[in-house]
């Protein structure tokens, strides 16, 4: 889907005036702020309830411009940027001048990509400079894959919401600190870790939960409003009417291997088999099973392959303790 030109020409006009756009990118919608305006920054991260501390991702409209952004870029970086931009890979750099630390949470690091959609590379074309954008959700939420979906969450706290139609990958983009020489990837993401080892001919290590400040990283993350609870594949069926019969209002991902099995709870999903259907699809299946009134989602792991490992990473976090249970931090 490509939005209106004149569309395009008042998002634009709306991130000149220091406004917030809400803009589709191949990964999931984002809530956008001219990446140069630290007023404009600052109520994203007012609008989404996210702490300060949390930097965000200044998107950029070509590889070309990168050194405009960030500064002392190491040779694997360079060529990570050729090969997979536009693309589901953010790199983690050193921040240039013209980045506000407002927009990277006090560090002297800034997350820059160029996205792979034809309306948030025609904004960032309009517009002319870097727009900063973190997912269009609230703080520990599930992350947007459809217009409707930041309205329904953000409604008019967004100045304006560009439709550009569902998000083609659906988990967000890979981000890799490329600061160093020998880069390491810190969030599983759109750009697979094999796809990243074929062009920097080593292996890269799986992150683990502990190494850098990525909200993501805190283990409540991308969580639905139903309790995310994670089992044996080829105990789903059985878990999920076991809790039904216990009263809850219980939603299954049911694995393929089920595929058309009868299962008696609230709501099933039919997971697909393609990890690429499986990642476009996921967000969505948690916000569906949220409307249908589920209080108990059942789901297991994909294989760590491929799209697999950042799925995983997404359903684990989902099925993490809540940030509701810290005092004070509100989740909706
Ligand atoms: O696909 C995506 O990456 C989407 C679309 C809108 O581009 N954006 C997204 O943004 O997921 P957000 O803010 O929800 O997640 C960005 C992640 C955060 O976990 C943040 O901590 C991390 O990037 N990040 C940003 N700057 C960083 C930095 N300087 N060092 C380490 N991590 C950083
Ligand atoms: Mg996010």
């Amino acid at each position: 889907m490509t939005a209106r030109t004149s569309d395009i020409e008042k998002a634009a006009g709306v991130l000149r005036a220091g406004g917030l756009v809400a803009l589709p990118t191949e990964t999931v919608y984002g809530l956008g702020a001219n990446a140069e305006d630290p007023i404009a920054v600052a109520r994203i991260f007012q609008v989404k309830g996210r702490p300060p501390s949390h930097p965000l991702i200044v998107h950029i409209g070509g590889a070309e411009q990168l050194d405009d952004w960030v500064e002392d870029v190491p040779a694997t970086a360079r060529l990570l940027a050729e090969r997979f931009w536009p693309g589901p890979l953010t790199l983690v750099l050193r921040r240039g001048r013209r980045v506000p630390l407002e927009a990277t949470g006090g560090s002297e690091t800034v997350a820059v990509r160029v996205p792979d959609h034809p309306v948030a590379l025609a904004l960032l074309s309009a517009f002319g400079g870097g727009v900063t954008a973190p997912s269009a959700n609230r703080f520990g939420s599930v992350s947007p894959t459809t217009a409707d979906h930041v309205r329904a969450e953000l409604g008019d706290a967004v100045d304006f919401v560009l439709d550009g139609g569902p998000c083609e990958v659906g988990v967000e983009s890979t981000i890799v600190d490329a600061t160093a020489e020998i880069p390491s990837i810190l969030r599983p993401g759109g750009v697979t870790r094999e796809d990243l080892q074929a062009v920097l001919g080593f292996p890269l290590a799986v992150p683990t939960s502990s190494r850098v400040r990525v909200p993501g990283q805190h283990p409540s993350h991308y969580a639905p409003r139903a309790r995310v609870v994670l089992v044996e594949p080829e105990k789903v069926v059985a878990e999920a009417e076991l809790a039904q019969e216990l009263g809850h209002q219980v939603g299954v991902f049911l694995p393929p291997s089920f595929a058309g099995a009868p299962v008696t709870v609230h709501a099933v999903v039919a997971v697909p088999g393609s990890m690429a259907a499986y990642a476009r699809g996921l967000y969505g299946f948690l916000r569906e099973l949220d409307q249908q009134g589920c209080d108990l989602i059942i789901a297991s792991l994909p294989t760590e392959e491929g799209l697999g490992l950042a799925i995983a990473n997404r359903l684990r976090r989902a099925a993490g303790p809540r940030p509701s249970s810290v005092p004070g931090l509100q989740q909706h």
